[in-house]
C-alpha cells in the first residue's frame, strides 16, 4: 500500500533523512523505532510532503504521490496524528473534529461524528468545550478522531502514547488494534520499543536519519542490536 525508496530531508544544513525505504502492506501495522532525534518525525512528514526539497519517491496505493501537496496526499488516504497532538485548544472539540475533514472535497454528514462520538464517549459529553480543557489522553483521542475525519486508508500517528499512563497508552493502543482490525492500515512511531514491536508486524530503526535493522516485529524483538539498544531492561 506504501511503498517508499529513497527518502531523504533536511532542516537547512542538518540531513535529518538519509536514503530510507519502508513499505507498509496493505492491513498491516508498521512501526518505526529510534531514539531522540532519529528522524522518525521527520519520516513522517516527508511521507507527507511536509518537508520542503525533500528527495526519494512515495508510491501510495499504487500511485506515485512524491510530486502531490499534501492535501492531495491527505485526500487519497495518507493521515498524520503529529507529534504532541496538535489541537486547537481555542476551539471547540467538535470545531477540531471537523478540521479533520478540511482537505477532503465534500462535507462530512451527522452520521461520521456521531461514529466518531460512538467510539469515544468522552469527547461525545466534551463536544461543545474548548479542546483546551480535555485531559492529555482526551487530547491524543481527539487527535485521532481529527485523523478519521479525513477518512484515512493508511493513519501514520506520532508517538501517540507520549506522556500518557500506563493505562491510557494501553487504551491507545486497544483503539489501533480496534483501527486496524476494521480494516485500516497503521504506520506507528514509538518511543517504547517493546510496545510497539509487540504491536505490529513490520518495523524500521532509525538512527541519525539512516536505517539500521528493519524486518518483521517477530524478528526485531530477537535481534540483538535492538535488544541491546531498544529493549533494555524489558529485554
Ligand atoms: N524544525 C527543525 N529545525 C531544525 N532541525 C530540526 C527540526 N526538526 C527536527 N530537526 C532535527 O532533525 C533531526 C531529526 O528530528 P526528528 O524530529 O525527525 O526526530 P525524531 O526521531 O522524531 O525525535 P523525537 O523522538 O525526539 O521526536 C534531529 O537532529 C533534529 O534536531
Ligand atoms: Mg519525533
Amino acid at each position: 500500500m506504501l511503498e517508499a525508496t529513497g527518502l531523504a530531508a533536511a532542516y537547512g544544513p542538518v540531513k535529518a533523512l538519509d536514503g530510507v525505504s519502508l513499505t507498509v502492506a496493505q492491513g498491516e501495522v508498521a512501526a518505526v523505532l529510534g531514539a531522540n532525534g532519529a528522524g522518525k518525525s521527520t519520516l513522517l512528514r516527508t511521507l507527507l510532503g511536509l518537508m520542503p526539497g525533500a528527495g526519494g519517491t512515495v508510491r501510495f496505493c499504487g500511485e506515485d504521490i512524491s510530486k502531490l501537496s499534501t492535501p492531495e496526499r491527505v485526500r487519497r488516504g495518507l493521515v498524520l496524528v503529529p507529534e504532541g497532538r496538535r489541537v486547537l485548544t481555542g476551539l471547540t472539540v467538535e470545531e477540531n473534529l471537523l478540521m479533520g475533514a478540511y482537505p477532503r472535497r465534500d462535507t462530512p454528514g451527522a452520521a461520521e461524528l456521531d461514529a466518531i462520538y460512538g467510539r469515544f464517549s468522552n469527547l461525545a459529553a466534551r463536544r461543545h468545550m474548548k479542546a483546551g480543557v480535555l485531559s492529555g489522553g482526551e487530547q491524543q483521542m481527539l487527535a485521532i478522531g481529527r485523523a478519521m475525519m479525513a477518512r484515512p486508508k493508511l493513519m501514520m500517528l506520532d508517538e501517540p502514547s507520549l506522556g500518557l499512563s500506563p493505562r491510557l497508552t494501553s487504551e491507545v493502543f486497544a483503539l489501533i488494534a480496534a483501527l486496524n482490525a476494521e480494516g485500516m492500515s497503521i504506520l506507528l512511531v514509538e518511543q517504547n520499543a517493546l510496545l510497539a514491536l509487540e504491536a505490529s508486524q513490520r518495523a524500521l530503526v532509525l538512527e541519525l536519519g539512516r536505517e539500521v535493522v528493519a524486518g518483521t516485529s517477530a524478528a526485531l524483538l530477537k535481534d540483538d542490536r535492538v535488544r541491546g539498544a531498544y529493549l533494555g531492561a524489558a529485554a
